[in-house]
Order: C-alpha cells, then sequence, then structure tokens
C-alpha cells in the first residue's frame, strides 16, 4: 500500500502529525517536494519536534526515510537539522535515512536572491520564508543547479560553485546587495557535503527495491494544495508541485504504483505569507492566537486565519485525488458559538464553486456562508468517534461531504493519542 498525504489548503495542516500517526504502519517515508521552507511539528509525550527536511516518519525506529529527488536541499540546514534530532535521541543513520543524489542543493546566493527579490516586489511581495526556495527551483528549471551528487564530489563542488557564484554575485551588486564570498561558501558547503556523503543514494533504484520488497511507502507532502506552483494562487505560491501528481515526479515512484491520497485539511482555514485568502476573518485569527496558536513552525509568524473554506478543499479533492481526509484542530473551534463554512465564493454576479485562477478575482471574491451550531464542549480528551459531542461529529461529518471525500481521521489536538480513527 502506497499513499499520498497531501496539504488540502494553504500548507501547516497538520500534515507532520498525521505521518507520525500513519508512519506506524509504514516502511518507508519519502518527501517529495519543497525545501526548508517547511515546518511539520510533531509532539511525542511532551517533546516537540519541527522537522523541516527530514521526514517526520524519523521520530518512529526501523523506518526508512527518505529525502527524493523532488525536494530542494540546504545541505547547512540540513546537517544542523540532523544534529539537532540526534541531540533529542532520535536516531540518524545510513540506515535510516538517505538523501537523493539528484536533489538540487538551496545555495547562499539562492537564499540572498529570494530576499532581494520579495524587497524588489514592495507591497506585492510574495511573503517567502525566504529560504531561497523560488531562486533554488529556478535554477533547477534553468538547469544551472547544483545536485547532491556535485556538493559531495569537492572538486566538482569548487569548479561549479566558483562559475554560479561569479554569475551569481554580479547579479547580487546589482542589486545593491554584497556580494558573497567564495572560499567562504566553498568551505561551509564542503563541510555539508562531506557530513552528507554517507546517507547519499540513488533513491529511484532504492524506493523500487524497496516496493519489489512489498514495502509500505508513505509520501510527505510538504506546503499545501494552493501553494503549489502551477495549481495554487499564483504567484502567491511556492516554487514546486506539492499536490499529489508532485510524488510521483519527486520521487520516481510512477502514478500506477500510488494506492490511495490521503488530505490533511483542519477545521478552519490558515495561510502564513501574502496572497487570497476568501475566508479571513479576524475574530477567528484573534480566537486562534488569543490560544497561542497558529504560529508558524518555519518563521514564527502569525498565521492569517479564516473559516473552513469548502470550495477550496473541494478544489484540493478534485486537483489530488484525495480519497481520505484527515481533519485535524477541531478543538481549536471548541469555544465557537456559530461556526461558518464556505460553499461558495460570489464575485460581483457571478457565483463560483471552483477557486478561480486568477487570485486577484479570488481576492476580491465574498464567501457565501453556511452555519453550524458550535458544541462548545472541549474535544481534545475525546478517545473516540463515539466521544465526540454530536455537534462536532454533524460538523465534521459535513464538511468531509463538502469536500468530496471520506472523513477518515479527526484529530483533537497535537499528540498522537489525540487522534480518531472514524
Ligand atoms: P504541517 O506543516 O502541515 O506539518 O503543520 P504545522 O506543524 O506547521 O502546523 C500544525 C500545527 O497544529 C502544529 O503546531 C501541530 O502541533 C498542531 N496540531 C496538529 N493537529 C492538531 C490538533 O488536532 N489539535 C491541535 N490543538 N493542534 C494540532
Ligand atoms: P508546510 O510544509 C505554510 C508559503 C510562504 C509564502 C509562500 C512562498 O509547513 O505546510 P517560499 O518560501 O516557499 O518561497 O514561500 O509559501 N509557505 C508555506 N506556508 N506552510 C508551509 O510549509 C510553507 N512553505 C512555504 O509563507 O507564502
Ligand atoms: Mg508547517
Amino acid at each position: 500500500m502506497n499513499t499520498i498525504l497531501v496539504g488540502a489548503q494553504w500548507g501547516d495542516e497538520g500534515k507532520g502529525k498525521i505521518i507520525d500517526v500513519l508512519t506506524e504502519q509504514a516502511d518507508v517515508v519519502v518527501r517529495y517536494a519543497g525545501g526548508n521552507n517547511a515546518g511539520h511539528t510533531v509532539f511525542i509525550g511532551k517533546n516537540k519536534y519541527v522537522l523541516h527536511l527530514v521526514p517526520s516518519g524519523i521520530l518512529r525506529p526501523k523506518k526508512l526515510c527518505v529525502i527524493g529527488n523532488g525536494v530542494v536541499v540546504d545541505p547547512v540546514g540540513l546537517v544542523e537539522e540532523i544534529n539537532g534530532l540526534k541531540k533529542l535521541g532520535v536516531k540518524v543513520g545510513a540506515n535510516n535515512f538517505v538523501l537523493s543524489e539528484t536533489a538540487h542543493v538551496v545555495l547562499p546566493y539562492h537564499r540572498e536572491l529570494d530576499a532581494q527579490r520579495e524587497v524588489l516586489k514592495g507591497k506585492n511581495k510574495i511573503g517567502t520564508t525566504k529560504r531561497g526556495i523560488g531562486p533554488a527551483y529556478g535554477d533547477k528549471a534553468a538547469r544551472v543547479g547544483l545536485r547532491v551528487n556535485d556538493l559531495v564530489d569537492s572538486a566538482r563542488l569548487e569548479q561549479k560553485l566558483s562559475l554560479r557564484i561569479k554569475e551569481n554575485n554580479a547579479v547580487l551588486k546589482s542589486l545593491g546587495a554584497r556580494p558573497l564570498s567564495f572560499p567562504q561558501v566553498f568551505a561551509d558547503y564542503n563541510a555539508a557535503g562531506k557530513f552528507l556523503k554517507p546517507f547519499v543514494q540513488n533513491t529511484v533504484v532504492l524506493l523500487h527495491e524497496q516496493m519489489r520488497a512489498g514495502a509500505a511507502m508513505l509520501f510527505e507532502g510538504a506546503q499545501g494544495t494552493f501553494l503549489d506552483i502551477d495549481h495554487g494562487t499564483y504567484p502567491f505560491v511556492t516554487s514546486s508541485n506539492t499536490t499529489a501528481g508532485g510524488a510521483c515526479t519527486g520521487s520516481g515512484v510512477p502514478p500506477h504504483r500510488m494506492d490511495r491520497v490521503v488530505g490533511v485539511m483542519k477545521a478552519y482555514t490558515t495561510r502564513v505569507g501574502e496572497g487570497p485568502l476568501p475566508t479571513e476573518n479576524a475574530e477567528i485569527s484573534d480566537l486562534l492566537h488569543g490560544m497561542g496558536r497558529e504560529f508558524g513552525a518555519t518563521t514564527g509568524r502569525p498565521r492569517r486565519c479564516g473559516w473552513f473554506d469548502s470550495v477550496a478543499t473541494r478544489h484540493a479533492t478534485m486537483v489530488n485525488g484525495i480519497d481520505d481526509l484527515a481533519i485535524t484542530n477541531l478543538d481549536g473551534l471548541d469555544t465557537v458559538v456559530s461556526i461558518k463554512v464556505c460553499v461558495a465564493y460570489r464575485h460581483g454576479r457571478k457565483q463560483y464553486d471552483y477557486v478561480p485562477n486568477d487570485a486577484q478575482i479570488l481576492a476580491e471574491c465574498e464567501p457565501v456562508y453556511v452555519e453550524f451550531d458550535g458544541w462548545r464542549t472541549p474535544t481534545d480528551k475525546a478517545k473516540s468517534w463515539k466521544q465526540l459531542p454530536t455537534k462536532a461529529r454533524t460538523y465534521l461529518k459535513a464538511i468531509a461531504e463538502l469536500s468530496n471525500a471520506k472523513l477518515f481521521i479527526a484529530s483533537v489536538g497535537p499528540s498522537r493519542d489525540q487522534t480518531i480513527f472514524v
């Protein structure tokens, strides 16, 4: 059984938590897109882990975790992340962690260009994580990127990096930014390459060997459907295919070997960064921030919050082929008296039941809401479907049905044991 797990909204749906739960039944967990712009939070007991590049499956022993070819890897960040995990007692070794030799490398000029382009955009900025993701994928598409197999070969790294730094320094200078020092960057990245070398493999061959041996694989999506470079609210998106198709291109596992798609969504909506968010609402933002929730796992920025948007999640089901839904953060709505759900968008005299492609039109859309009675009871201790308040069950069933997929998991807290299989 091979399962693709995707975010069905604008990222931060709780993918990390659900991956951790589902990893119990899996043998291999594969990250297939994005970079360390992702922040996947997992709580085990009182310990909090935030994974940026390493698949969240690493927190369960004896699971093989793979960074696929579709990911862009900041090697210095990855070394820090591995060392941080080891300090917390997590075992990361060549027997449970593998890095694709064809994943692209994020370099300091990518981060610098990301920051400079945001400045140039002024009030039209994307609100990126400034991790260099856009410029790194840009170089990949322009065929001037460095890949992991370049990074781990000192001579090749020296040769390719010196050329790339020369070109990028010219651009940085023209933007008024400080040029990079080649010897410094080479020293830092060569050291990271040496550290990472034992983990590097041909992951396409490895994954196919695993499949032949009958392994159950879990494909860990990063970001969310509406941050997808093709299907998201362009240009307010990230630079990879975050949707289910990305799992195939980003891993080398073909479509007919994928068995199901799980969509993760919050019981409400959040977005971090700029761009349209039709159901954005100050009341629910204040409520969630007041509870100390909804601050970005990577940048710490407060997330913008809004009511559940079933137009968006229905669209996500269509684009990803979502079979099963994991709905997280139900407990965030425990105190709300009347809960709104968006069922259509109104734009002038036109009504949309899908997400319009034009970000400008989407920004002008007014949500059409239906309302549900709040349950006004804590749900975080519920251990089974039956223990959930009736009104919470009604709400969950309704938003799953509106999203056109089957309710599979209801999550009522950040921990493993706050997970209800429906
Ligand atoms: P990801 O990027 O999709 O993995 O999500 P993040 O980790 O960035 O953000 C989701 C946040 O919600 C994290 O802080 C999780 O610990 C938390 N979380 C996940 N599921 C639940 C839930 O059901 N209830 C509560 N209270 N928190 C949850
Ligand atoms: P996870 O995997 C939420 C957003 C940024 C910005 C846009 C582009 O934790 O769900 P980028 O740095 O990728 O160029 O930024 O995408 N973004 C995310 N938002 N969760 C994420 O990852 C995100 N990764 C990128 O905030 O709006
Ligand atoms: Mg996140």
